[in-house]
């Protein structure tokens, strides 16, 4: 393959690079663990697979809706793996200058493949913007695109390092650019038990007593994690901040701005608390002023809710 000499950049010309020790854990539902768990466990078994004359796959296509955890899950995945996570944004890429997009690809792997290169997970963002269907050539762009799909496929081949790719729309992508990914994981919206850990870790050093969060979490189905975040986020600005410029303070005052701020994304149905708002059960039932979590009966602190933020980086998973 002739490629045209340019000038060679270094991954953060295209990526955004995160460390291990910046990941965060997510907090999953136990069919994408375990996933994930098998996929580590062939990763760490690489001699012992050998042996037998295979290799650890090393492509796989995280698919789910926004704010669910792929990139949290990859950046993490990263960091049991000791390796620094290389986002590559769509917007980084894809340029309208003929050839440019391709070139902008290939220079992804340029840089990751060069001699004094450090090893970096892979992670695309949005890939049904890189790796979408090729089409008939009508104009330019499809051309360009198409392109682009050609260098993914020649390169992704070739490329021994690991590489997830995220996306919501997995029947966009080419058919040959979907068979490169050997393992797929589905990172679905959170079910009752994944909400009632993601509410106590986010409202930390707040909490609410078992029932009152239990409910607070069924407030919540169909809401992403993201959005869980958001809400628990403002929820303790509003604590801190509000007396402060002499907001109402009230509980249902507080919680109606909170709800009119934050917005769940309109393509997965309304949380029942953004229906009934204050009017909810959650609502009417929380305690106020909001207690903190360590004046609390000790079962009322799920399992996951002081688990905050630690990565386990020790044994195997660093290199
Ligand atoms: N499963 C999860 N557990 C805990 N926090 C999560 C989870 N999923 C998302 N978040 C939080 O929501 C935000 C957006 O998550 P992100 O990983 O970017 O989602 P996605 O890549 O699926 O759009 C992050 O700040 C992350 O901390
Ligand atoms: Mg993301």
């Amino acid at each position: 393959m002739s490629r045209r000499r340019v000038i060679q950049h270094g991954i953060e010309h295209y990526a955004t690079v995160l460390e291990p020790e910046e990941a965060l854990e997510p907090i999953l539902a136990p069919p994408v663990r375990a996933a994930m768990l098998e996929w580590l466990t062939e990763i760490w078994a690489e001699a012992e697979l050998a042996g037998v004359g295979i290799e650890p796959r090393r492509r796989a296509l995280f698919k789910g809706p926004p704010g669910t955890g792929k990139t949290t899950l990859a950046h993490h995945l990263a960091a049991r793996l000791g390796l620094p996570i290389a986002i590559i944004h769509p917007e980084r890429i894809i340029d309208s200058w003929v050839g440019a997009s391709a070139q902008n690809l290939g220079g992804v792997f340029d840089a990751l493949e060069a001699e004094d290169a450090e090893p970096h997970l892979l992670f695309f963002d949005e890939f049904e913007s890189i790796g979408g269907k090729r089409h008939q050539v009508r104009q330019g762009a499809d051309h360009q695109h198409n392109g682009m799909v050609t260098t993914l496929l020649q390169r992704i081949e070739r490329y021994s390092g690991f590489v997830v790719a995220a996306t919501n729309r997995e029947e966009d992508l080419d058919p040959a650019v979907w068979r490169r990914f050997d393992i797929q994981i589905d990172v679905a919206l959170p079910e009752q038990e994944e909400r009632h850990h993601i509410l106590a870790r986010y409202l930390a050093p707040y909490g609410l007593p078992d029932a009152e969060l239990k409910q607070l979490a069924e407030s919540f189905a169909t809401a992403s994690p993201a959005l869980m975040r958001q809400f628990c986020e403002s929820l303790k600005r509003q604590l801190i901040i509000g007396p402060k410029i002499k907001r109402n303070m009230q509980k249902e005052a507080v919680i109606a701005r909170i709800l009119a701020a934050v917005t769940p994304h309109p393509d997965f149905g309304l949380p029942r608390l953004w229906s009934l708002k204050t009017q909810d059960i959650a609502i009417r039932n929380m305690p106020w002023p909001l207690p903190l979590a360590s004046g609390l009966p000790k079962e009322a602190t799920p399992a996951g809710a002081d688990d905050a933020n630690v990565v386990p980086l020790g044994g195997k998973g660093t290199r």
